[in-house]
């Protein structure tokens, strides 16, 4: 099938703004006036306060639709984002919403749980803390075992009641999804063109990799300009070999023309995450983590990989990031995703991997309702928050 061809439901907006940052080029000491520094804002998809899984609901809704499906069911963190925007499009078009959560039922209700609640979605937490108890090659498949029969008693009873369920995997990591982002690229080529734009590289989160697989597909198949760059956006993140073997995928279904070789794909990991640089990384540089141009080696674990310690752990040097585009331009970035991007995005800068004279998207993939989950916001009170911190927070009292 062409991907001219595929249809969509309108359920988040595309043609997002691309801009010009010329207040974060000023305070990394760039001229502000022809910085080169862009954003391409996919946190405005408009979607339950919007993010990139807009783009890829817009393809799968429009297959739930077209196949009676009455249900929507998606998994995730118990934070995730992907699971608020997959509940909300199945909100708008009249699915009932489904969250399969990875984890314990926090006790406090925050973030995208909140968010999740006020849509009427059903939640499942499925929580497989005991089998860290097994020999740690055994947890992972044991994990996703319980997963896979608790996700499969779930759509049983729906079925029972008369309901057909879609299933999305993770991330709405699924052809159909990615083709979101590969027809992101020809927009964001039009948008280049019309305002003049010049830009070499496009960097993006690399999560379950639908957003960065979709994008790279859609730079190679419409020849865009720029070359797409993936952060990580965890240390412990999916091996490039099955992200080109989910490109091939793309490629064949949507006879896109071509193959990828996992040696073509780009990721940045930064200083200290050699151990995880997995074989295909065209430009690991080293770990020589004083030459860290942005966290001097300072993250808490000693290790300042741009994807900070654990996937949504709460750390320092994301959200030094975080502050830096509010302080800026006011735009938020979340420490889960977008922080540790931001945090990559500025330090190939300052390593020269990328240079802001050839132009440098950063592409905004949403996420700010993380900003507000109790673990984040217990982790900034002491900055923000305490007396002598940097807050500005000034008290009179008569
Ligand atoms: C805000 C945000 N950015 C980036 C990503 C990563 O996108 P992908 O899973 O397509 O790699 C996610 C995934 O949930 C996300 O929520």
């Amino acid at each position: 099938m062409k991907i001219e061809s595929l249809k969509s439901v309108p359920a988040g907006y595309t043609d997002t703004p691309l801009e010009p940052m010329p207040r974060l080029a000023a305070a990394l000491g760039l001229d502000a006036a022809h910085c080169g520094l862009y954003i391409k804002r996919d946190d405005m998809t408009g979607l339950a306060l919007g993010g990139n899984k807009a783009r890829k609901l817009n393809y799968i809704i429009q297959y739930a639709l077209e196949n009676g499906y009455t249900a929507l069911m998606t998994f995730g963190g118990v934070q995730t984002n992907h699971g608020r925007l997959t509940a909300a499009a199945a909100v708008r078009y009249g699915l009932k919403p489904i969250l399969v959560l990875k984890g314990q039922k926090p006790d406090y209700l925050s973030g995208n749980l909140l968010l999740d609640r006020l849509m009427g979605t059903d939640l499942y937490f499925v929580d497989t803390s005991a089998a860290d108890r097994l020999p740690a090659a055994e947890q992972a498949a044991a994990k996703q075992q319980y997963l896979d029969k608790c996700a499969a008693q779930i759509i049983a009873d729906y079925e029972a009641r008369g309901d057909k369920v879609l299933s999305v995997p993770v991330g709405g990591q699924t052809v159909i999804g990615s083709a979101g982002y590969v027809q992101a690229v020809p927009e964001i080529m039009a948008q280049m063109k019309a305002q003049g734009i010049r830009a070499k590289y496009l960097v993006v989160g690399y999560g379950s990799t639908g957003t960065f697989a979709g994008l790279w597909a859609g730079a190679k198949y419409y020849h865009a300009p720029f070359e797409v760059i993936g952060i990580p956006i965890e240390p412990d993140f999916r091996p490039i070999e099955e992200t080109a073997a989910f490109i091939n995928e793309l490629s064949s279904y949507f006879e896109l023309g071509f193959t990828c070789g996992k040696e073509e794909l780009h990721l940045e990991f930064g200083f200290g995450a050699a151990g995880s640089s997995p074989s295909g990384s065209a430009s690991f540089a080293g770990s020589d983590s004083a030459g860290c141009g942005s966290c001097g080696g300072s993250a808490p674990s000693g290790s300042c990989g741009y994807g900070g310690i654990g996937y949504n752990e709460p750390d320092a040097v994301t959200e030094s990031y975080i502050e830096l585009l509010a302080r800026t331009e006011a735009i938020f970035v979340d420490p889960c995703y977008t922080g540790k991007v931001l945090h990559g995005y500025i330090d190939l800068l300052k390593r020269g991997i990328i240079r802001a004279e050839d132009g440098a998207i950063f592409m905004h993939t949403g996420g700010a309702p993380g900003l507000w989950t109790k673990e984040h916001l217990d982790h900034m009170q002491d900055g923000y928050w305490s007396d002598e911190g940097k807050d500005r927070a000034h008290v009179f009292r008569l």
